[in-house]
């Protein structure tokens, strides 16, 4: 992965960050993605090791408050400053115009530069550029577009951003049965297509889909539906953008970051299902996924294939 740079939206937590930490120990650079700043910049501390871990280190969206031209907290060491929103911690340069800092410097010991828009912290850099983010929704074409606009160039892409519902058609409305499609079927189609002047001719995609695509763990049909469609769309690409290499991964049920977030009862019943139903009768790892990623990322000659790191999870 030398001077190699991988774009990984979704790339503040979950199985985007494992692939990150992988990419940068080989020697790469990262340019994570997600909606959340305070995240963004946790994981590019722990990915830099400025910071023990995510959690631990996750900063207020907003610490610091320029108002009226008057600094209410932080410090402002040169520059001009009308109003604004400073994030988490101290402007050491910058300029203020608008009542929206334009341009900056950040220096918290977390974040080494950055642009400010909006009032709030928006995007940064680490270690002299090894590791920056950037906020993005993929849910919103315009906010893609200027993700990808300050981009210099993708060698790798990856895509696990995803937000949406599932559950049975009896159950879900139309909005939320259709909304895996729009996050996550739509939001990677969105997100290849806005990466593609910035791709080199050598780069690789990998999209995110999931086992459930060939085996329904529960009546989620759309849900199960989208996973499928994710498959179709990276053979689809993989023949429109050759020699550009695109490729599917599409896990199993994984123990981590996304599972937290949920009941220990969803959780557990969950995790115990899968135990049964797999092969290697226990739930992955991130640790895991990643590795698959990262095999795609680098074998050259694979595209248009699926990986399901799944533990024969699809076989029985
Ligand atoms: N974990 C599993 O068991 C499993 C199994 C099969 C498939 N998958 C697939 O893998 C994907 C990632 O899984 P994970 O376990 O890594 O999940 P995760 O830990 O929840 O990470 C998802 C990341 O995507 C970001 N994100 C969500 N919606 C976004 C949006 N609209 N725009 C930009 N960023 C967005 C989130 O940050 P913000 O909220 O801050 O934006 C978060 O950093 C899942 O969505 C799922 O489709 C997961």
């Amino acid at each position: 992965m030398n001077g190699r740079t991988a774009v990984i939206i979704g790339g503040g937590a979950g199985i985007g960050l494992e692939v990150a930490r992988r990419v940068v120990a080989a020697g790469g650079r990262v340019v994570l993605g997600g909606r959340t700043p305070s995240r963004l910049e946790a994981a590019a501390a722990t990915l830099t090791g400025t910071s023990p871990s995510p959690t631990a280190s996750m900063p207020a969206a907003s610490s610091g408050v320029v108002s009226s031209g008057v600094v209410s907290s932080g410090v402002v060491s040169s520059g001009v400053v009308s109003s604004g929103v400073v994030s988490s911690g101290v402007v050491s340069s910058g300029v203020v115009s608008s009542g929206v800092v334009s341009s900056g410097v950040v220096s918290s010991g977390v974040v080494s530069s950055g642009v400010v828009s909006s009032g709030v912290v928006s995007s940064g850099v680490v270690s002299s550029g090894v590791v920056s983010w950037r906020v993005v929704d993929t849910a919103d074409q315009e906010s893609l577009s200027a993700f990808f606009d300050a981009v210099d160039q993708v060698d790798h892409l990856f895509t696990p951003a995803a937000t949406y519902t599932t559950g049975p058609m009896r159950e879900l409305s139309d909005e939320e049965a259709q909304s895996p499609f729009t996050s996550k079927f739509w939001g990677q189609y969105h997100a290849v297509r806005l990466a593609l002047p910035k791709l080199t001719a050598d780069a690789s995609i990998v999209l995110m889909a999931g086992a459930a695509s060939v085996r329904p763990p529960a009546p989620a049909p759309a849900y199960v539906a989208c996973n499928a469609a994710i498959e179709g769309l990276g053979r689809g690409l993989a023949v429109e953008l050759a020699p550009v290499r695109v490729n599917v991964v599409s896990p199993g049920t994984i123990d981590g970051n996304l599972w937290r977030q949920r009941s220990d009862e969803v959780r557990e019943s969950a995790f115990a299902q899968y135990s049964r139903d797999a092969l290697l009768a226990r739930p992955g790892r991130e640790s895991e996924v990643a590795d698959a990623v990262m095999f795609l990322f680098t074998n050259t000659y694979m595209t248009g294939s699926t990986l399901y790191p799944d533990g024969g999870y699809a076989l029985r």
